[in-house]
């Protein structure tokens, strides 16, 4: 069955939004890449990767339901920051972005009385309680750390051990 057109709007920009977000990480592990911190570099490789998976999910299943998608452009993005604390703290401004996005396209989902869709979304739903929480623990790890270099190169070690 076709989706109702506002629905299928807000899945394009979401898909849009993804690649986005894709792109938003890869600039911060361009970032990274030029600093010692290695592990955040392959860290935020790893999410970009993700991000690539969230949209190709959406890509599927605009086409499972009888459409084809649009490729909305996909804008700059920055690769140069002040500091690591300042690149975790905007990649978690940017996931409750993406959770508010994700919510209200349940919402409308709901309105239209679309079923399919609420089932997928709230695969997303899920996705975007994990997603701020594995940028909030590195941000909390900072916190806790201070100024003592030491402690923050323990923290780039261990994000360095993501593999997925
Ligand atoms: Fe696709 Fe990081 O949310």
């Amino acid at each position: 069955m076709l989706m109702d057109q506002k629905l299928l709007d807000l899945f394009q920009e979401q898909i849009n939004k993804e690649f986005n977000s894709a792109y938003k990480y890869l600039g911060m592990a361009a970032y990274f890449q030029t600093t010692p911190f290695h592990g955040f570099a392959t860290w935020m490789r790893h999410q970009t990767q993700e991000e690539l998976e969230h949209g190709m999910k959406l890509f599927d299943y605009v086409h499972s339901r009888g459409h084809c998608v649009e490729l909305l452009p996909i804008a700059s993005t920055p690769t140069q920051y002040a500091s690591a604390f300042e690149v975790f703290n905007g990649a978690l401004a940017h996931e409750q972005f993406i959770t508010r996005s994700i919510n209200e396209m349940y919402r409308v989902a709901l309105e239209a009385k679309d079923y399919a869709a609420q089932i997928l979304l709230q695969w997303y739903i899920k996705e975007q309680v994990e997603e701020e929480k594995q940028v909030q623990e590195i941000i909390d790890q900072f916190e806790f750390a201070g100024d003592n270099m030491g402690n923050i190169i323990a923290i780039d070690h261990e994000a360095g051990k993501r593999r997925n």
